[in-house]
């Protein structure tokens, strides 16, 4: 029945059987990873006071400015829906003190009111991390080579780490100052949405899409070149540590982020499959201020569904990765019912996944349940069976059976 009563709302989505599989192994598989790199789980709320949002991000971004989704509680505050997950971390840091673990990880929801299209969820799902300490080349990498990490233990091939800096904050105005400079004689050559951008964020010029705006950024220097000693040194020390380590970068001078809490080192992964929306994930080095304090930290976050559509075009699926089919038991009549939910509940304990029928159905019905659920094999008991003390035990692919008593019947399963 296509209705789009049971539809849930534009941009999000349902995640269930069978499906769910491939959630559950990118899942399993990143709390393994994390684990090894001594990171731990926290789990912040999805709504948090719309200022967290707008003051750590930045009140012109367009996360902020247009994706957010933000309502008014009864106690007239104002509260967003988290649109990612570094904030409210940061947040949780600065509650805590000394006492909290700082590398920390989180798997959730995140909301941003976008237009949806492929790659682009009104609800979408990040997992992330977050080490929050002084800037350190050694933590940028160390967080780098987690990504890569990370992206191997899923089986997934093909993806790219872009890499770049966005200086230090006292590097932005000569940034700006620099790149004007160098557009300034282009500008005519701009379409006029980025001949406002030219104005209002001409950092933004450089990862856009648009091929005339790109071609006015191919004959601008890089932003690096613009920028103290102190940050080429500072992503000099991410590249050397990257190649110490083997890992591959591309270092992309028109790499900028969404996000303004970034300072020294950003990165993006990207993924052949993606389309438009090419990043599987983007990070960075950030400085955050909560009250009086600032926080440091490098992190990044990875969309999920991006990683599954990555995963999918590399042949890896949910197929692969679905629960082992159950064992059924039919029952004919009620005294077999009875003994069966004995049994059903005796292979439970002992680790074996089974299901039954729980009402004294015909046997046909029982059988089309047990089809139904995949199962391989199906146990048969009736008064016959129960008075002989045995099972027949039914191999649905072959479609044999045989009598078996509960030792072997044990052994088999
Ligand atoms: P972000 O680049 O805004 O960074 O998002 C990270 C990733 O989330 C993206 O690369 C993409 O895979 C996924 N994503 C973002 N928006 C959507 C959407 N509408 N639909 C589907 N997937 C989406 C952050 O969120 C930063 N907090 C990352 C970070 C952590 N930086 C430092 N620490």
């Amino acid at each position: 029945m296509a209705s789009t009563q049971f539809q849930p709302i534009q941009g999000m989505s349902d995640i269930a059987p069978p499906d769910i599989a491939l959630w559950q192994m990118i899942e399993n598989r990143a709390r393994e990873i994390f684990a090894r790199y001594c990171f731990e789980e926290v789990r912040t709320p999805v709504l948090e006071k719309t200022e967290l949002f707008s003051h750590s991000l930045g009140e012109t971004t367009e996360v902020v400015t247009k994706e957010m989704y933000t309502l008014e509680d009864r106690g007239g505050r104002q509260l967003s829906l988290r649109p990612e997950g570094t904030a409210g971390v940061i947040r949780y840091i600065a509650g805590s003190g000394e006492a909290a673990n700082n590398r920390l990880f989180y798997l959730g929801s995140m909301f941003r009111c976008e237009r949806p299209q492929a790659g682009r969820k009104r609800q979408f799902h990040q997992i992330g991390v977050e080490a929050i300490g002084a800037p350190n080349p050694l933590a940028d990498a160390e967080v780098i080579a987690l990504q890569v990490h990370l992206l191997a233990a899923w089986g997934l091939e093909g993806a790219k780490v872009r890499l770049n800096t966005i200086g230090l904050p006292e590097d932005r105005a000569a940034v700006i100052k620099g790149l004007r400079e160098a557009i300034r004689p282009h500008l005519n050559e701009l379409p006029e949405d980025a001949q406002q951008r030219f104005k209002t964020n001409v950092l933004r010029l450089l990862d856009s899409k648009d091929e005339a705006v790109q071609k006015v950024v191919a004959k601008v220097p890089p932003v690096i070149e613009f920028m103290s000693a102190e940050s080429r040194a500072y992503l000099d020390a991410v590249i050397k540590t990257l190649k110490q380590l083997e890992i591959d970068v591309e270092v992309d001078a028109s790499l900028v982020r969404g996000l303004d809490y970034y300072v020294h080192t950003v990165w993006e992964v990207v993924h052949g499959s993606l389309g438009a929306q090419n990043a599987l994930s983007g990070g960075g080095r950030y400085r955050i201020e909560v009250g009086k304090k600032t926080f440091d930290g490098v992190g990044f976050a990875m969309g999920v569904e991006r990683v599954i559509t990555a995963l999918e075009a590399n042949g890896i699926g949910a197929a692969q990765f679905a629960p082992a089919p159950p064992v059924f038991i039919v029952s004919l009549g009620e005294a077999a019912l009875n003994e069966n939910l004995l049994l059903l509940q005796m292979l439970r304990q002992r680790g074996v996944a089974c299901e039954m029928e729980l009402s004294d159905r015909k046997v046909k019905a029982q059988m089309k349940r047990a089809n139904k659920t995949g199962a391989k094999q199906v146990i048969i008991r009736g008064d016959t069976e129960l008075e002989k003390g045995i099972f027949v035990l039914k191999d649905m692919k072959e479609g044999t059976q045989r009598e078996v008593e509960l030792p072997e019947l044990m052994e088999l399963l």
